[in-house]
């Protein structure tokens, strides 16, 4: 069975619609979403709304959460501040009700989904580094983990003699799961990548074959651009989907 993985979509609809598009071409059994479907982006309901109608089962993110809890703002930079106050305010209850509801994470065979880390006390911990990687490794309980939130796609392979490898997702990845090895596989943003690479960013593990995939895809920045700046949300997140930085 193939399944799919999405994250990080960040209000951001054409990005969305073309992700799913693209995993729409394979036959898959389910999409799962790592978090943070709205704040930055322009479209956050319409985007809660696709999620919800398209059976995409999500975890929560640090975005979804904060819509939630205004005392959460102190931990955003200015930016982002500022665009998750927007977002609540372009939010309908419905919308805000289904954000509130999404678990930390969840699990099916073999794999765990979650948004930053596996530490119900630190869940928007980030894990950017092989030390990280090492911390949350020992709070995964299946072979695979999958999760978001640096917008950054790539893979921590876990060796038997205790070291961890990192392989890059910046141009898209096709990695073959050994059953001797766990992983943490970060499958990147699908809204706001953050890895030089402006493209954004989703995954397919097909549980028959064992082969895990990143893709990444192009998308309509330039209308992205245009909404960002039509409704008044910081400049800077309409400049960084050009960058991809
Ligand atoms: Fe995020």
């Amino acid at each position: 069975m193939k399944i799919g993985f999405i994250s990080d979509v960040h209000g951001n609809l054409e990005a969305l619609e073309t992700s799913l598009n693209l995993l729409g071409k394979e036959s898959l059994e389910s999409i799962f979403c790592a978090g943070d479907i709205v704040g930055y982006g322009p479209n956050p309901e319409e985007c809660v709304n696709i999620i919800t109608k398209n059976n995409i089962k999500t975890v929560m993110g640090n975005h979804d959460y904060a819509v939630n809890d205004a005392q959460f703002d102190e931990y955003f930079n200015t930016v982002a501040r500022e665009a998750i106050i927007w977002t609540r305010e372009h939010l309908s209850i419905h919308a805000t009700d289904i954000l509130k509801s999404l678990p930390l994470s969840t699990t099916l065979e073999g794999v765990t989904i979650f948004h930053g880390f596996l530490n119900e006390k630190s869940p928007f911990r980030y894990i950017l580094s092989i030390a990280d990687a090492i911390d949350c490794f020992k709070n995964l309980n299946t072979q695979i983990g999958v999760f978001g939130h640096s917008h950054v796609a790539g893979c921590f392979v876990h060796k038997p003699d205790g070291g961890v490898e990192y392989i890059s997702g910046q141009n898209s990845l096709t990695l073959k799961v050994s059953h001797e090895f766990k992983y943490l596989i970060n499958v990147g943003s699908v809204g706001q990548p953050r890895d030089r690479n402006p493209a954004g960013a989703c995954a397919i593990l097909d549980t028959d074959t064992m082969i895990i995939r990143i893709l990444r895809f192009n998308y309509d920045i330039k209308s992205v651009y245009k909404k960002i700046m039509e409704r008044g949300l910081p400049p800077f997140l309409a400049e960084r989907l050009l960058s991809g930085y």
